[in-house]
Parts: C-alpha cells; sequence; structure tokens
C-alpha cells in the first residue's frame, strides 16, 4: 500500500473538516430561523468584513463579478465608457465591465503579473472612466502608482481584489486602497463559502447606500424603486458561513505564506519562482511557477497524481468572445510570455511539508531527466 499523503489543489474538504460542527450549526441556525435573504447574518457580515478590510462600510452580493459590475454600475459607468484592466486575470472581470456596457482597455502586466502602471498613461482617453486593477495570485497591484495617475487624469480606481483578502501593501489590505475593492467568495477563495457570493468595500457612505439598492432591484424600501437596480444578493446560509471561516482567515493565510516559503527553498534554481513586489504581503492565493516547459512539466506531475492548473491559458483579449475589441497576439507581449510559461502548483493552508516536498521533488526530477540542471 502506498503512504503517499492525498493531495488536493485547494484543500476545501481539509477546511470543511477542520470546520465541519461550527459551519453546519451555523448553517443549521440558519435554516431554523426561518429568514433567508439579507437578514442579521448578512448585517453582521458585512460589518465584520468592512472592519477586516479597514473599510467603513461593506455591500455582499451574489458573485465576486457582480460585485465588480455593482461598483461600475455605482460609479456611473455604462456604454461609451472606458475601464482599464489587465487581460492576465480570470475572465468576469473584463465580464463585469462588459455587463455595464462600458469598454476594456487593457494594459501589460510587470514581473509580478500585476498592472504595469507606466503603461497607463498611453491607454488614458476622454472615455476613460475607471482603472480597475487586479491583485492576481493573492498580491496587491502598485496601488500607490495606479492611484496617483487616477488623480491626476480624474479617474476612479476599483479593485478586483477577488484573489487578496487580507493581502497588504503598506500594512493597507487589498480592498483599502481605491474608491471600491471588490471580492469573491468562491469556494477555493481565501475566503470562500459554499456556493457563491461576493462584496464591495469602500468608505464612501453615498455609494454605500446606492449600492445597497442596486443589488436588491433598486429600492430601498419594499416596492419602491428609486434606481435601476438587479437582484444580487448574498443569502444568509452563506453570510453565517463566512462568519465562522473570516475569524481564520489571517491564520490561513500565515500557512499559505509558509507553505510558500517551503515551496521557495524547494524549488530554487529549478524554475521561475513568484516574487512578492516591494511593500507587500502576499497571501498566495495560488503559487504560480514559470518554465519554458510549462505543458511537460503539467503533464510529468499529472503523472504523478499532482493536479496543476494555469490562471490563466488565453489571457482575455485573445478570447473569442472579446475579439471585436479588436486585439492581435503581440499586443501585450508580457501578458501573453506568461500564458505560455505560468503554472499553478498545489496551495492551501492545511498543506504539509511532506506534500510541498513531494511535488518538489517531482519537479527536481522532470529538471534532472530534461537536463535543467
Ligand atoms: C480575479 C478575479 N476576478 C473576478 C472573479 C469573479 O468572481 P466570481 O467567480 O465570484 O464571480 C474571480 C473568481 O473567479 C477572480 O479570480
Amino acid at each position: 500500500m502506498s503512504h503517499r499523503p492525498a493531495l488536493s489543489f485547494s484543500g476545501l474538504s481539509e477546511q470543511y473538516g477542520s470546520l465541519q460542527p461550527e459551519i453546519e450549526r451555523a448553517a443549521l441556525e440558519v435554516l431554523r430561523s426561518g429568514w433567508y435573504v439579507l437578514g442579521r447574518q448578512v448585517r453582521e457580515f458585512e460589518r465584520e468584513f468592512a472592519a477586516y478590510c479597514g473599510r467603513r462600510c461593506c455591500v455582499s452580493c451574489a458573485s465576486g463579478t457582480e460585485a465588480l459590475a455593482l461598483a461600475l454600475m455605482a460609479l456611473g459607468v455604462g456604454p461609451g465608457d472606458e475601464v482599464i484592466t489587465v487581460a492576465n486575470t480570470a475572465v468576469p472581470t473584463v465580464s463585469a465591465i462588459s455587463m455595464v456596457g462600458a469598454r476594456p482597455v487593457f494594459a501589460d502586466v510587470n514581473q509580478f503579473l500585476l498592472m504595469n502602471v507606466e503603461h497607463l498613461p498611453s491607454l488614458v482617453t476622454e472615455r476613460s472612466k475607471v482603472i480597475l486593477p487586479v491583485h492576481l495570485y493573492g498580491q496587491v497591484a502598485d496601488m500607490e502608482g495606479i492611484n496617483a495617475l487616477a488623480q491626476q487624469y480624474g479617474l476612479r480606481v476599483v479593485e478586483d481584489a477577488c484573489q487578496a483578502h487580507g493581502a497588504e501593501h503598506q500594512g493597507v489590505r487589498a480592498g483599502a486602497w481605491g474608491d471600491l475593492g471588490c471580492f469573491s467568495f468562491y469556494p477555493t477563495k481565501n475566503l470562500g463559502c459554499y456556493g457563491d457570493g461576493g462584496a464591495v468595500v469602500t468608505d464612501r457612505e453615498d455609494i454605500h447606500d446606492l449600492l445597497r439598492k442596486l443589488r436588491n432591484y433598486g429600492q430601498e424600501q419594499r416596492y419602491l424603486h428609486l434606481v435601476k437596480g438587479i437582484n444580487s444578493r448574498l443569502d444568509e446560509i452563506q453570510a453565517a458561513m463566512l462568519r465562522v471561516k473570516l475569524p481564520h482567515l489571517d491564520q490561513w493565510n500565515q500557512a499559505r505564506r509558509q507553505v510558500a516559503g517551503w515551496y521557495h527553498q524547494r524549488l530554487a534554481g529549478l524554475c521561475g519562482l513568484p516574487e512578492d513586489a516591494p511593500g507587500n504581503l502576499h497571501v498566495y492565493h495560488l503559487y504560480v511557477i514559470r518554465t519554458a516547459r510549462r505543458d511537460d512539466l503539467g503533464s510529468h506531475l499529472a503523472r504523478h497524481g499532482v493536479q496543476t492548473l494555469i490562471h490563466y491559458p488565453v489571457p482575455v483579449h485573445l478570447q473569442k468572445a472579446y475579439a471585436d475589441l479588436g486585439y492581435t497576439v503581440g499586443d501585450l507581449p508580457a501578458t501573453e510570455q506568461a500564458a505560455r510559461e505560468i503554472l499553478s502548483l498545489p496551495m492551501h493552508p492545511a498543506m504539509t511539508q511532506e506534500q510541498v516536498d513531494l511535488v518538489s521533488g517531482l519537479i527536481a526530477d522532470f529538471a534532472r531527466i530534461e537536463g535543467w540542471q
């Protein structure tokens, strides 16, 4: 019998196992309460998550995609407007821009695979309304540079913090830098629920009020609709379960950083390793290495039972759905090169040194066989 430890990519069942009684108690309490939408659990979670992010207000909603779309709606972004973002992101970053009828404009990325601030001035036009950086893989983009440019050009800033719950730059958390910060609580996120969920955080009371209406058919009181809204609500069960998890988030992020440290040590010299940008506390939503032999390495790991993923194999500007934007191969060279080289290794807070050794050992074997060393 093999003693090889089971190796999961995101560790969801490990996490559930560690919290099972509390999670089940929280869900049952809501089921028995008879109140399922926009109640005490949502109110309390919003208060707690705003405080966690260092923001005054939080409005929860049904997903990260809708958090971004609601944020853009609240800023009055619509047809004819441009939103500057990146193309090496989960497609929903850009779906949200399309949902409000605006046009995405893509900046290339820097060595940390985050928005390259140097490219921004050349992308600003009279139609630009918002800069929408993505805190990809768990680290904050250059928000000082982005905020300074936004101020210079009179633009608003919406952070896509869907992969960066608890990440910091200069001690300030993701979501607390822009006009609004948007989060996803998809199950695999650093803070995830048991279905879909999302939230927008902000310090602006006016936007807070507007967001609360927008997510609930535009109504303030039942049947009195003040703005044209949608239905995008976090339900009480998900909010209750997120409240169980939130107090563990810092410790989980710390554990992710430790796992990253083990990977760094064992993989040094074997492939390109993720780096913390200066001043950043990276929370390693994903641990993404780079190698020109990405596909072969992925197959080698799969043959030995280790799942890897690619975040993301086709950048948004080269996706068929966005062909109408008119981008072609070569337009975003750093983004396109990354898409050919990146590989996400298993990463979650419950990973052991033994598991990191197993994955790293397989990568070292591959490097030896292929004559890298
Ligand atoms: C960077 C980024 N933006 C947006 C989203 C969309 O979030 P959701 O899946 O909750 O709609 C995700 C999650 O997939 C994401 O990783």
